[in-house]
């Protein structure tokens, strides 16, 4: 069984429309729909916005849906100077930026005492990623990078020039790292698509407002093409 969480409806509708549902299990806020996309059994959730909500869910689906790989679908602001509206990023690793015990004298992102900070993706599933990716997008770059993530709808260019320089990011938003470290402590493989659909500038909530849609398409294509491959 796959699992796959989008944060928003937009996010997800695309492929419920193509899912076959056989049942729709309730926990708390949360609606699990289980059942198939090309033959292939799934679990599909929307997570709601944030690192809270999407930590919730993962958990969830993990230990109630007894989902074996997580997949994750939906869009975000782009950080590399090269990204453009419409682009994908596959993630290699995550982190979390607005974790800070730099006072500690810990690197932004480093949660001490834990193996890791940096949530790596399944090399499998991120080769497969790739591998769709390749064969349906012709005018569309593919990043395959890291993804950093925050509590915070990211509008301005000092902030991205921040991640760019202490993380390396390649685009940012708000799930994808959550999701990654409930992964890693629950040892299940993962991997975070994303489309940009925006450049989290100045004129970043206009650019959502427009691209969200068109952007959540093209990670549910290639959601849709890694199901095919899996
Ligand atoms: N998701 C899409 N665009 C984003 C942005 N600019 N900041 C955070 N999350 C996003």
């Amino acid at each position: 069984m796959i699992g796959i969480i989008g944060a928003m409806n937009e996010e997800i509708v695309q492929l419920k429309e193509i899912m076959k549902i056989d049942e729709t299990i309730k926990i708390g806020d949360f609606e699990f729909f289980k059942g198939e996309i090309f033959g292939k059994k799934v679990v599909l959730v929307e997570c709601g916005i944030g690192k809270v909500n999407a930590a919730i869910c993962s958990t969830l689906l993990i230990q109630e849906m007894k989902v074996e790989k997580v997949l994750f679908t939906g869009v975000a602001g782009g950080v590399n100077p090269e990204i453009e509206i419409g682009d994908i990023v596959i993630s290699t690793d995550l982190m979390e930026y607005d974790f800070d015990c730099t006072a500690f004298g810990y690197k932004n992102g480093v949660i001490p005492r834990m193996e890791s900070s940096e949530f790596k993706s399944c090399e499998n599933l991120v080769a497969i990623a790739n591998k769709a990716a390749k064969n349906i997008f012709e005018n569309k770059k593919i990043f395959t990078g890291r993804i950093v993530s925050g509590d915070t709808f990211v509008a301005s260019v000092e902030k991205i020039r921040w991640l760019r320089e202490i993380f390396n990011a390649e685009c940012t938003e708000m799930e994808g790292a959550s999701v990654a470290h409930v992964c890693q402590v629950l040892k299940k493989p993962f991997v975070i698509i994303r489309s940009i659909s925006d450049k989290a500038n100045h004129e970043a909530s206009v650019n959502f407002d427009e691209f969200v849609k068109l952007a959540a398409q093209n990670s549910k294509r290639l959601i849709e093409e890694i199901l095919k491959l899996i």
